[in-house]
């Protein structure tokens, strides 16, 4: 087990024991911990320890998992397996799902205000990047427009302003944790990072719906089953294929205007291109 994850784990067995403890744990499980990973590599581009990020990490894997319980309410994608197994509401019930995601959420903004690991100023930037991109600038809005979405009412400017905020709204806050813990200024940089990162990563996974197995994804895979609009309603496969490439290519030159050591995002995007 990573560091990260004992730090996770710790936080877990720390809750009141309860149904909804059980049930974070549950669906805290087999994550693949990308947008941590986006945390520790941008700390280590900067010359600072990983573990530093752990905090804000686990906030931000908090509000991950909860925006994927909900994401899988019937009243929403309603899909039945997510990271290998049956979705929370399957496992346990709608009505503690929906507890559970709202206790995660919650829970993410009292694990910076409890933390050792940042000060005063460090940490209302961290909770106001959660409260900002998690929400109504980020991916709440993004959930509006993609539940209000189906494959023929989208075109490429709309998939872009979905993509910008219903993904790229927590990598935006995963780009922008480290700036703030290296006292760094260049939000305009870091945010347009995330955007980025999130739009070919939602990119690939409305790629993957289609060309990959629910066995290989371990989850659900809906949206064509649904008519949402995702980007394959607006693009076809080699299409989606060449935008993927092009997007890598702009973070490429978006990274060399910034002053960071690029070895460890570079190795993580080496990684990601290669999912
Ligand atoms: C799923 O995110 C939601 C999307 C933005 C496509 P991940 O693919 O990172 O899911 P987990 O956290 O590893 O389960
Ligand atoms: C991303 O969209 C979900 C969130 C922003 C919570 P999807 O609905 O495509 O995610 P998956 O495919 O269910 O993981
Ligand atoms: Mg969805
Ligand atoms: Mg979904
Ligand atoms: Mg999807």
């Amino acid at each position: 087990m990573s560091n990260f994850e004992s730090h996770v784990q710790e936080y877990l067995g720390s809750q009141r024991p309860c149904l909804i403890s059980d049930a974070m744990k549950y669906a805290m499980e087999g994550g693949k911990r990308f947008r941590p990973r986006v945390i520790f590599a941008l700390l280590k581009g900067m010359g600072i320890d990983e573990s530093k990020g752990y905090d804000a990490a686990l906030a931000l894997e908090l509000i991950q998992t909860y925006s994927l319980i909900h994401d899988d309410l019937p009243a929403m994608d309603n899909d039945d397996f997510r990271r290998g197994k049956p979705s929370l509401h399957k496992a346990f019930r709608e009505d503690i799902a929906i507890l559970t995601g709202d206790q995660l959420l919650t829970n993410a903004f009292r694990v910076i205000a409890e933390s050792d690991s940042y000060d005063a100023k460090c940490k209302v930037n961290i909770i106001k990047a959660l409260s900002t991109y998690a929400g109504s600038d980020g991916m709440i809005y993004g959930q509006l427009l993609d539940v209000t979405s189906d494959n023929q009412n989208i075109d490429a400017e709309k998939l872009d302003v979905i993509q910008d905020n219903k993904t790229g709204g927590l990598f935006k806050i995963a780009c922008l944790i480290p700036m703030y813990i290296a006292g760094r200024e260049e939000e305009d940089c870091f945010i347009r990072m995330g955007s980025l990162i999130g739009k070919i990563f939602q990119n690939q996974d409305d790629l993957f719906d289609v060309i990959k197995s629910e066995k290989e994804m371990g989850k659900s895979l809906s949206d064509a089953r649904n008519e949402k609009g995702s980007a394959l309603s607006v693009y076809s496969l080699d299409e989606l294929k060449q935008l993927i490439e092009d997007q890598f290519n702009e973070l490429d030159a978006l990274l060399n205007d910034i002053d960071i050591d690029k070895t460890y995002i570079s190795e993580l995007l080496q990684a990601l291109k290669n999912r």
